[in-house]
């Protein structure tokens, strides 16, 4: 029988489950263009609201991952990380260069902004002239010569997703378990990799706000990676506070390089040690926890992941002097501080509207056509648990209009919370799972 689309999307509306044609049907259909936006749109809310059942997510995982070319590589140590989304997490951008200085290769496909969270291809689009449209023999040169490329999705690198993520930014569908999960996977299994490690955010600033909903996701993906046998490490990491101390695009470029150049945040040096050191014991490229972790700071102390991550721009087209000349970056006009309003301990930050405030700043988008403005965002100065005394600086905002300037001023009055009480920190890793 002939398969309509208004069809599924009734039925999908209604809470029936679609067949593997039908799911087909549809990545088809939309890669051809035969399915209006709009009908798309309808279908996304149907999915966000109904679901997906296991059979269905895998159909689509699949369907999406073969909507593009598919990469092949030769060798043990080909492997990628992707995070869930957040607020300051740059951990690709330097975790990354750091595996591929070893000799690891990192065939990574990335996005752009999500809704309240940073996109690792926004950040890196930043560096004037960095190519992020690769195309699949530029990224397999890429991987030949320097051993790593992070690419948007494009019209031969998983376009169903490059469709499908930029409609669900513009349609409030993003927060579904299904979609997030069939998203990552699609990319991550049209790289070719043998080894993922997949760090799933939660608290106030992640689109999987509760821990139970992160759990949910991360038994999904692990069920996913069994089926189809794949290595996988799976976190649940917190988000309740940016993670590092820059937000915003140019602002995160600079303090990865940074911490390639060894100044490193608590929490932000963690999760990069962290994941480092699972990444080489899980693929057996070292059999020691303490050696994995020497090894990371050799690579870092000898400026190698500095130099691959200086490799990687130049490859891609990127002005290289950004590494020694912040300048080049787009720098914004006013650069002010927000000064605690009273004493005590910063209690609350609400991360999830300090990455809105940003894309208030310009640095993100509201709707697909919208420019970013990548100089904007804040360095956070003090983080939660920290003693404040009145009119201390908590962080630095930066901006190109001072209107809006002064508005996030008094917004962030809500945003960041200071009391007598020192609050209880949540801990930085809350799970951990494989395959
Ligand atoms: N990262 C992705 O690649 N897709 C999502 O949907 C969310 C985060």
């Amino acid at each position: 029988m002939k398969i309509d689309f208004l069809s599924l999307i009734r039925k999908k509306r209604d809470g029936e489950g679609l067949t593997k044609k039908e799911i087909e049907f549809f990545i088809k259909g939309l890669i051809n263009k035969k399915i209006p936006d709009y009908q798309i749109a309808a279908f996304l809310m149907a999915i966000y609201f109904q679901g997906l059942n296991f059979e269905e997510i895998v159909n689509l995982t699949l369907a999406m991952m073969k909507s593009g070319k598919i990469f092949k590589f030769k060798g043990k140590y080909v492997i990628d990380k992707h995070s869930t989304g957040g607020v300051g997490d740059k951990v690709s951008l330097i975790l990354t260069p750091i595996l591929a200085a070893l000799g690891f290769k990192i065939p990574m496909i990335a996005g752009r902004a999500l809704g309240h969270t940073g996109g690792t291809i926004d950040k890196l689009a930043s560096i004037p002239n960095f190519r992020t449209d690769l195309t699949y023999q530029q990224c397999k040169e890429a991987i030949k010569n320097i051993g790593f490329f992070i690419a948007e999705q494009t019209e031969e690198l998983v376009p169903a997703d490059r469709y499908l993520y930029s409609l669900r930014d513009a349609t409030s569908t993003i927060e579904s378990i299904p979609l997030i999960a069939t998203s990552i996977m699609s990319k991550k299994l049209a790289e070719g990799i043998n080894f993922l490690l997949l760090d799933i955010k939660t608290g106030n600033g992640a689109f999987l706000e509760k821990f139970t909903e992160a759990k949910k996701f991360a038994k999904t993906i692990i069920k996913i990676g069994k089926l189809i046998k794949k290595k996988m490490s799976v976190f649940i990491t917190d988000m309740n506070q940016p993670l590092g101390k820059a937000v915003g695009n140019s602002l995160e470029v600079i303090e990865a390089i940074e911490f390639l150049k060894g100044k490193q945040p608590r929490d932000l040096k963690e999760i990069v040690f962290t994941f480092g050191k699972e990444i080489l014991l899980r693929t057996k490229f070292i059999k020691s926890k303490k050696r994995a972790e020497e090894l990371i700071n050799k690579v870092i102390n000898e400026g190698r992941g500095l130099r691959k991550f200086q490799e990687t721009i130049r490859t891609q087209g990127g002005e290289e002097a950004i590494i020694e000349n912040y300048n080049i970056l787009p720098k914004a006009k006013y650069q002010e501080y927000y000064f605690a309003p009273q004493k005590g301990y910063i209690f609350f930050i609400n991360t999830k509207k300090i990455g809105f405030l940003c894309n208030f700043l310009g640095g993100g988008r509201t709707k697909r056509e919208d420019e970013v403005d990548y100089s904007v965002g804040f360095i956070f100065i003090k983080k939660l648990g920290e003693k404040v005394k009145k009119g201390e600086p908590l962080l630095e905002i930066h901006a190109n209009d001072k209107v809006k300037l002064k508005e996030v001023k008094e917004k962030l009055k809500e945003v960041i919370l200071i009391k007598e009480k020192k609050p209880k920190l949540p801990p930085l890793i809350y799970w951990y799972g494989r395959t």
